[in-house]
């Protein structure tokens, strides 16, 4: 049996976080008289919170001062934590565990990818901190996907080369940084906007075992965007 790398997202991907973004960053967006659509919120997935503000302000042509910003961040972060706070096990996503169970059975390494700064205590409170061999989170990267760096560590951390790594990712920005980690892509979500991935799946109930050991066992290479029959 090979041991590969799996490298799992974490908002979108393992837990349904996105739309507590989307109410934190509503409300501060309304707070500062900024219009903010779920349209628009598509485009901060995967996208750092720092990085997620400066858009929000770009599309409300609107300026601030460092203290400001930095004030504004904490707010918003404050308020996403409220949601957080309240999480359990009940929101982690369909067949999420089944997967994870799946590759510890199976002695894979597994590791966690993720641009939150928040990533650790969202695990520990959905009790999926323990299944995770490495957590490559907001505060140990220094460029946000679509670099690779996030997922690259990632490897390193488990001892698996790139090419022996596999991403589970919901986000544009992040099935490009797997492409570029030479990693297989995997994309959970929408084909229309995952296209760019290696293999997509609406969610994990559509991932099957014989999938998953087919990866295991060097069946399945990247770019090879043939349809499993699973
Ligand atoms: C990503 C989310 O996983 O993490 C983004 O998709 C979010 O929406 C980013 O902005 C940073 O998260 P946090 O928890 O550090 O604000
Ligand atoms: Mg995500």
């Amino acid at each position: 049996m090979h041991k590969k790398g799996f490298i799992f997202d974490l908002d979108g991907v393992i837990v349904d976080t996105a739309k507590y973004h989307f109410l934190a960053w509503k409300k501060l967006a309304n707070s500062i008289g900024v219009d903010f659509s779920e349209v628009q919120n598509e485009q901060l997935k995967g996208v750092s919170r720092v990085r997620s503000l400066e858009k929000i302000l770009e599309w409300g042509n609107k300026t601030l001062s460092e203290d400001e910003f930095m004030k504004l961040m904490g707010l918003k972060n404050d308020d996403y934590l409220t949601y957080i706070n309240n999480m359990d096990e009940s929101e982690i996503l369909p067949d999420v565990t089944r997967i994870l169970n799946i590759l510890i059975e199976k002695k894979q390494a597994i590791a966690l990818g993720s641009a939150s700064k928040n990533a650790t205590s969202i695990l520990r409170k959905v009790n999926l901190l323990s299944k995770f061999e490495a957590i490559v989170d907001g505060n140990d990267v220094s460029k946000a996907k679509p670099d690779p760096e996030v997922f690259l560590i990632g490897a390193k951390l488990l001892n698996i080369m790139p090419e022996n790594c596999i991403v589970f990712e919901d986000s544009v920005a992040g099935i490009q940084a797997a492409n570029t980690a030479n990693m297989i892509s995997i994309g959970i979500g929408d084909e229309k906007v995952l296209h760019e991935a290696d293999y997509i799946f609406k969610d994990f109930t559509e991932v099957s075992q014989v999938f998953i050991e087919h990866i295991i066992s060097n069946k399945i290479q990247p770019k090879n965007k043939i349809s499993i029959n699973n």
